[in-house]
């Protein structure tokens, strides 16, 4: 047997979770039979779907879920060599065993850090890809506004926009993020909708209306686009992390009506409804990175312990790119 340790959740949150919520618990790791793996977690993803997971879906006293990369650390399965690399659902724990199903080969490219599968060259960076391109059809030139653009999602969406040569306007919520967003990343505009209401900052930031709105926020931000989107505009609804906390008492959405007005298409969407575009998605996107015209930022807490934290920084916008946490070398 072999010691591993997992985060449980050990109560449903009220509004913001804290600390109290989750447990660090001590497992043992059974031997191996034939045919299976012994896992070791190197990264875990935090992510804010886990938010609405944890006041429903998420069983109590359980280890919790979420995508993660490891090494193979024994096999007694043919299909997976000591050493090799696999990513799976099987985080929030440093080690597991597991019969092969659910854990899928990585071969990275030597050329790109290994954090990057799980951002960039990973899910949330094919959100962006498809979610704009795809369910926003974007058109190059266009005018764009992408919310909390300093984000895993956020911030490959709006350098996507750049890319195809569009006006670009984010929102987040430090001025920290909006130095990044408008001196590394390029977009044209960032605001800060902790500063200002941000219907009116979009306004003064649109000059031109908005074609294409990314919404990752809902609540305010969605209502702040409904105000100034052009005539056949595309709203990409992706996530409302505004409620995420507070589910039932959202802020109102008052402009819904120029949705008639402006014919504008709003669909929301995930990742699993563009799978056609995800070798397009890898091959490109791994080009921009390695010519520097995708800037990508990690916050990454270190230990199992602080996956808990990890999760509550997130909501709280104590993240830059994407919240990771390191569980080994
Ligand atoms: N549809 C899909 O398939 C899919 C897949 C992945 C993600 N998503 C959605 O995409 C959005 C971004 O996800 P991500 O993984 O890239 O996370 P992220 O943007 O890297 O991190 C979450 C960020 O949300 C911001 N935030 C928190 N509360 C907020 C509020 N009340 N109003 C405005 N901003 C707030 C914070 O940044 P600030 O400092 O800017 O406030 C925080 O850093 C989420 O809504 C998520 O649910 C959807």
């Amino acid at each position: 047997m072999t010691a591993s340790r997992e985060i449980h959740l050990v109560r449903r949150p009220e509004g913001m979770p804290v600390p109290e919520d989750f447990a660090l618990v001590e497992t043992q790791v059974a031997e191996l039979g034939e045919g299976e793996v012994l896992v070791r977690n190197l990264l875990m993803s935090v992510d804010p779907y886990m938010r609405p997971r944890l006041s429903g879906a998420q069983p109590l006293n359980a280890a919790m879920e979420g995508g993660a990369l490891g090494r193979i650390e024994k096999s007694r399965n043919p299909a997976f060599k000591e050493g090799s690399l696999v990513t799976s659902r099987q985080g929030f724990r440093e080690l597991f065993v597991s019969d092969g199903k659910g854990l899928t080969p990585l071969s990275p490219d030597p050329a790109l850090p290994l954090s990057v599968y799980m951002h960039v060259l990973g899910m949330t960076g094919f959100t962006a890809y498809g979610g704009l391109l795809h369910i926003g059809q974007l058109k190059d030139g266009e005018q764009v506004f992408v919310s909390t653009a300093a984000g895993a999602v956020g911030s490959i969406a709006a350098q996507i926009a750049k890319i195809k040569g569009c006006y670009v306007v984010g929102s987040t919520g430090s001025d920290d993020k909006v130095r990044w967003l408008t001196e590394e990343a390029g977009l044209d505009v960032a605001l800060n909708y902790k500063n200002e209401p941000i219907r009116k900052a979009l306004k003064a930031a649109a000059p031109k209306g908005i074609d294409v709105y990314f919404d990752n926020v809902g609540g305010d931000h969605l209502d702040a686009a409904l105000s100034v989107m052009n005539t056949l505009g595309r709203i990409a609804v992706c996530g409302m992390i505004s409620g995420y906390n507070e589910a039932g008492s959202r802020t109102p959405v008052y402009n819904l009506s120029n949705i008639i007005y402006g014919r504008i298409n709003v669909r929301g969407f995930v990742g699993a409804d563009f799978p056609h575009l995800y070798e397009p998605f890898r091959a490109e996107m791994a080009e921009w990175l390695k010519a520097g015209r995708i800037k990508y930022q990690e916050t990454i807490y270190q230990g199992i312990d602080q996956a808990p934290a990890a999760m509550i920084g997130l909501l709280k916008g104590a993240n830059t790119g994407k919240m990771l946490v390191a569980l080994a070398d």
